[in-house]
């Protein structure tokens, strides 16, 4: 998409120095910052310290760090090695196990002589995947849209609403729950986003950032406000992104999606969740008892992020001195509160049968591990 009219992924190869560029989006919405990762361990931190971010995107980041680490040393050892760092730098989002599995599963029957070469190649084509699946989930959940937009008096909004950031930056290109937006408001099909402020992270910033970039109207609330404008009719549909589906079709996505399902529910709001064939983790059934959350640093929670008075990024305290918090990063919301799931194939119900009759190579190859044993989760 485009940042002040000229168009980025959220990563991208420089060829010449042979490094991967991406942006900053600790800086964002306040400056877009770029800069490239050379090492092993600087992608471990890109991605543990949220540099990048977003389920699709950690997957695409972590095949190029593979990359370069076959580049340095295209051994088994450090291939495995490698697998093992950077899958441990976040555990929910089920993309990155699948794009190191991808790496190790395509090189291993390699000579070590062509590891370096395969594995950049194969990165590249996961993060062009990315985008071609993410511009097929919009064309799928455009569909919704405008039928919504059928049923209002011409020129009212359809107003949706959004938690959390499954934007272009949290994928390669497009993003998830937001590529059907852009492509119904390059349709010219009247549009209203509320985006969720999504605390403690706040990347409703960065979810607004991106609609305002690309002109979509959308007004930021806090993620309490949700529910009420819902039972006031003023929401049509919630779309989120998720980080882990099972498949059962249990929505694992950034904490406080699970509250957002509930009200959608109590007040007949259809709730679809935007899910990228990556991102379905075929080994586990029970979403809230076999998805690892994430326990990230209460620091998050008792500090907020802004811009200071002088432009720089400063961090202010909002509880007492002292006090405890906690801060899982992610909930589950059961398949049974989800009306759709919209992914590059189709729409389908968040249910095993939904998941098969759009996804039946994968649903048969669960069964057939699941039959031999192997081990559920992380
Ligand atoms: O902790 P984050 O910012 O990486 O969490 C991101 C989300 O929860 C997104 O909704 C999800 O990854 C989908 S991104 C297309």
């Amino acid at each position: 998409m485009k940042v002040n009219g000229k168009h980025f992924r959220s990563l991208w190869w420089n060829a010449e120095a042979e490094v991967l560029e991406i942006i900053d989006q600790r800086a964002l919405p306040y400056e877009f910052v770029t800069q490239p990762v050379r090492t092993v361990a600087e992608f471990a931190a890109a991605i543990a310290e949220m540099r990048v971010r977003g389920a699709p995107l950690i997957g695409a980041t972590a095949a190029y760090g593979m990359a370069r680490a076959m580049a340095d040393d295209p051994g088994d050892v450090n291939m495995d090695r490698t697998w093992d760092i950077l899958h441990a730098t976040r555990p929910t989002a089920i993309n990155l196990r699948w794009a190191l599995d991808r790496c190790r599963e395509a090189l291993r029957p390699l000579p070590e002589s062509r590891r370096a070469e395969a594995a950049l190649t194969l990165a590249h084509a996961i993060a062009d995947e990315d985008v071609e699946i993410n511009r097929r989930i919009g064309e799928h959940g455009v569909t919704l849209i405008r039928e919504i937009a059928a049923r209002k008096p011409e020129g009212e909004p359809v107003r949706l609403l959004t938690h959390c950031n499954a934007g272009w930056i949290a994928t390669v290109d497009w993003g998830t729950a937001t590529s059907p937006m852009y492509q119904a408001h390059d349709a010219n099909i009247p549009l209203h986003v509320w985006v969720d402020e999504t605390r403690p992270r706040n990347q409703g910033a960065l979810t607004s950032w991106e609609l305002g970039s690309h002109g979509v109207p959308h007004a930021y609330i806090t993620d309490n406000a949700g529910g009420h404008l819902m039972q006031h009719g003023l929401v049509d549909m919630v779309i989120t992104g998720t980080d882990r589906t099972t498949r059962t079709g249990d929505v694992c996505n950034k904490i406080g999606t699970y509250l957002k399902a509930l009200a959608a529910h109590d007040n007949g709001v259809p709730f679809y969740v935007a899910l990228p064939s990556p991102t379905i983790d075929w080994t586990v059934a029970d979403g809230v008892a076999d998805i690892p959350i994430e326990d990230r640093d209460a620091r998050e929670v008792s500090h907020v992020q802004g811009t200071t008075a002088d432009g720089g990024l400063g961090h202010v305290r909002v509880t007492p001195e002292g006090t405890d918090a906690l801060n899982p990063a992610f909930d589950v919301t059961p398949g049974r509160l989800v009306t759709g799931l919209i992914t590059e194939r189709g729409i389908c119900d968040a249910t095993g049968e939904g998941l098969a009759r759009l996804f039946p190579e994968h649903a048969r190859n669960a069964e057939t591990q699941l039959e031999s044993g192997k081990p559920r989760g992380s």
